[in-house]
C-alpha cells in the first residue's frame, strides 16, 4: 500500500497530538515530522508518536560532511522512524555515510532501519537558479536524473520528487526506485506557495510511491475523511 503521510507541520507537540485525536482508530496512519516541529520537541515527540504506532517519516534533509551526517544518522536510526531524508547535492560519500548511520543506529536500538530518501533538486530551485547560482550547465531534468542515479548507487531507497518528475526518475534508475511526492492538491483546494501541484488521482496515475499531503487535509473541515479518500484515490480509488 502507498502511504499517505501527514506533513505535522505545528508548531509544538500538544497542537500536533490535538490533531491527531480524532485519528485515533484510523489505520494504517503515517505522518511526516519535519524541522519546525522537529527542533522544538526533539525526539519526544518521535517516541509519542510511534508509541501510537503511527509511521513516521522524519525529514530533516541532512547535509553535511559525511563524518558529521553518519553521525547524526546514527541517532535518527535509533528512533525507529521508517523514513528520513538527506540531500543528494551533498555527493555519493556523503549519503553512504547516511545509510551507514542509520544502519549502525537502527542496529545499535534493536529496531528497523528507516528508508533513506533523497532530495535531488529542491522544488522551490528554479531553472535560472540552477544556471546562474548554482552554476549547473545542464537542464533541471538532467539534474534530477543524474543525482537520483546517484542517491540510488549509494544505499537510498528512493527521492523526494514532483510527481510530475516520477516517469523521468524511474527511467534513469528503476521502477521501483521510490518516488514519494509532496505538492499534492484536492481538485477543490487553493493551491498556495506550491507551484505545480497534482491530485491524488493523478499522482497515482503517474505511479507514486507514496505522497505528503500537508494543508489539504490539516486544514480541512472534516481532517479523518480527507485523509481515507486521499488514501483510498491513491491506493486504487476504493470508495
Ligand atoms: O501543505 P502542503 O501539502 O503544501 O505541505 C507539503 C509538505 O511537504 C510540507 O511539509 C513541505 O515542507 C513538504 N515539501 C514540499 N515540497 C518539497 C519537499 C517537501 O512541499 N519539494
Amino acid at each position: 500500500m502507498k502511504p499517505v503521510f501527514i506533513a505535522l507541520d505545528f508548531i509544538d507537540a500538544p497542537t500536533a497530538l490535538k490533531f491527531l485525536e480524532p485519528f485515533k482508530d484510523v489505520k494504517p496512519l503515517a505522518v511526516k515530522v519535519g524541522m519546525e516541529l522537529f527542533y522544538r520537541e526533539g525526539s519526544s515527540i518521535i517516541k509519542q508518536l510511534r508509541e501510537q504506532n503511527i509511521d513516521v517519516f522524519l525529514d530533516l534533509k541532512l547535509h553535511d560532511i559525511p563524518h558529521t551526517v553518519q553521525q547524526a544518522a546514527k541517532q535518527i536510526g535509533q528512533l525507529d522512524v521508517q523514513f528520513t531524508t538527506v540531500h543528494s547535492l551533498g555527493g555519493s560519500e556523503m549519503i553512504n555515510a547516511a545509510r551507514h548511520g542509520l544502519d549502525e543506529g537502527a542496529k545499535k536500538a534493536g529496531v528497523n532501519a528507516p528508508q533513506l530518501l533523497a532530495v535531488t533538486q529542491l522544488t522551490s530551485t528554479s531553472e535560472e537558479q540552477l544556471h546562474d547560482e548554482e552554476l549547473v550547465h545542464v537542464s533541471m531534468a538532467e539534474s534530477v536524473s543524474h543525482l537520483a542515479k546517484t542517491a540510488s548507487q549509494n544505499g537510498a531507497d528512493g527521492v523526494i520528487s514532483s510527481a510530475l518528475e516520477n516517469e523521468l526518475i524511474h527511467q534513469a534508475v528503476s521502477n521501483d526506485f521510490k518516488c514519494i511526492n509532496p505538492g499534492i492538491r484536492l481538485p477543490s483546494n487553493n493551491v498556495d506557495d506550491q507551484k505545480r501541484v497534482v491530485t491524488p488521482q493523478k499522482a497515482s496515475e503517474l505511479r507514486t510511491s507514496g505522497i505528503v499531503v500537508g494543508r489539504s487535509i490539516t486544514q480541512s473541515n472534516d481532517p479523518v475523511q480527507t485523509y481515507k479518500n486521499i488514501y483510498n484515490a491513491v491506493n486504487g480509488g476504493i470508495k
